[in-house]
Parts: structure tokens; sequence; C-alpha cells
């Protein structure tokens, strides 16, 4: 099984994923953890080329691509091989990320975005989605008091308000499960475990 968390700046998925993690372990699951860009020691390259702040003149389909590079591999190396193994694969962004940033963040055609997508994962898509919703202050407020911050955080609160109302809109219409992230940090993870425990039988 494939889980994939999504979400705007700051809205805790990495925080939370270990304890979710933790939990799934407890019932008997063998989970591989990761994220996105990253993953893989290529895609961790990638990643610190997408992420450095001094690449101000990226422009957006050099960004769109190099996430596309860095997931090709992610896919190959790293997913495949471990769902074959019958393994809980839950991954910190996926290709919805992609969508969200490079399509809605900075106008770029959904199309052509979502066949670069179907090209670098070989349609691999999540069996889960969820989706930590969190309004854009609140959220840039938290990744600023981290010690995160990073080239794409620095982008403007009008591409940031871009990226959230469109994962809003996919939230809806791909019927995503949504967690109100701008509750406290214990009532965010017990609702993702609620929503796990309902969906993933314990096997011991
Ligand atoms: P990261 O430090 O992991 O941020 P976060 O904790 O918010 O997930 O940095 C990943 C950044 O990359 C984040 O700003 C979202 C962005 N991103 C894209 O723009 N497109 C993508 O396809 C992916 C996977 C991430």
């Amino acid at each position: 099984m494939f889980i994939t968390l999504e979400g705007p700046e700051g809205s805790g998925k990495t925080s939370h994923i270990p304890y979710l993690v933790e939990f799934l372990r407890e019932q008997g699951h063998t989970v591989f953890p990761t994220r996105e860009p990253g993953g893989t020691s290529i895609g961790e390259q990638v990643r610190e080329i997408l992420n450095d702040l001094k690449n101000t003149e990226m422009i957006p389909r050099t960004e769109t691509l190099l996430f596309q590079a860095a997931r090709a591999q992610f896919v190959e190396e790293v997913i495949r091989p471990r769902l074959a193994n019958g393994e809980i694969v839950i991954s910190d962004r996926y290709a919805d990320s992609t969508i969200a940033y490079q399509g809605y963040g900075h106008q770029q055609d959904l199309t052509q975005i979502k066949t670069l997508i179907e090209y670098a994962t070989g349609g691999l898509k999540p069996d889960l989605t969820i989706y930590l919703d969190v309004d854009i202050e609140t959220g840039i407020k938290r990744k600023k008091n981290s010690e995160e911050w990073n080239r794409l955080d620095a982008y403007t609160v009008e591409f940031h308000k871009r990226v959230r109302s469109g994962y809003l809109k996919m939230a809806k219409a791909e019927q995503w499960i949504t967690v109100d992230a701008s509750q406290g940090w214990d009532e965010v993870q017990a609702g993702l475990k609620k929503v796990i425990a309902e969906r993933l039988e314990p096997t011991k």
C-alpha cells in the first residue's frame, strides 16, 4: 500500500510521519517512510539544487523537470520494490506536490505537468492520500520558526495561496482525506491515526 501525505508549507507532515510509522509498526505492518524530493542518493542531490536559496535564477520549467528527475529514480529504486515486497510505503509528498506547486503555484499548464508526472512515475499512483490543510499565514509562520527555510518557502505569499487553493481543489475532486492541520499537534496526530486505523486492519 502506497500512502502519501500532502500539504502546503508548515502543515506539519514531516513531524507527524515518524509517529504514524510507529503506530503502524505496533499494529504489525512493515512500513517504509520516505520523502520527496529525495529518498534516494540521486534524489537527495537533486533536492539540494532545488532547495538551495542561492539558485534564484531557476525558472519554473527547470524546477518542474528536476522534481520529475528525482521522482523517476525514487519510484524505480524505492517505491516499486517495497510495494512488490508487500510493505506500506508512506511518503512525505509525491506527484501531487508538483501539481500544487509547479502547476497551480507557478501557473504552468496542468495537462503538460500531468503528462510529465505520468512519464516520471510510469503511472504509479498512491492508494491513499492524506491532505493536511493549513492556512498560509499560520503555515508560513510555523515554517519560519523552524530551521528549514528553503528556496521554495521564499516564494511570495500569492504563490503559496495558489498552492493551497490548488490543493483544496484536488482534495475535493479526488476524495482525499483532509485533516485540519491548524489544530494543535495532538489533535492532528489523533486525526491522522484515526484515518489510518479506519483503513488498515492490524496484522497482530
Ligand atoms: P521540504 O523541506 O521537504 O518542505 P516541507 O517540509 O514543506 O515538505 O521541501 C520540499 C519543498 O519542495 C516544498 O516547498 C514543496 C516543494 N515541492 C514542489 O514544489 N514540487 C514537488 O513535486 C515536490 C515533491 C516538492
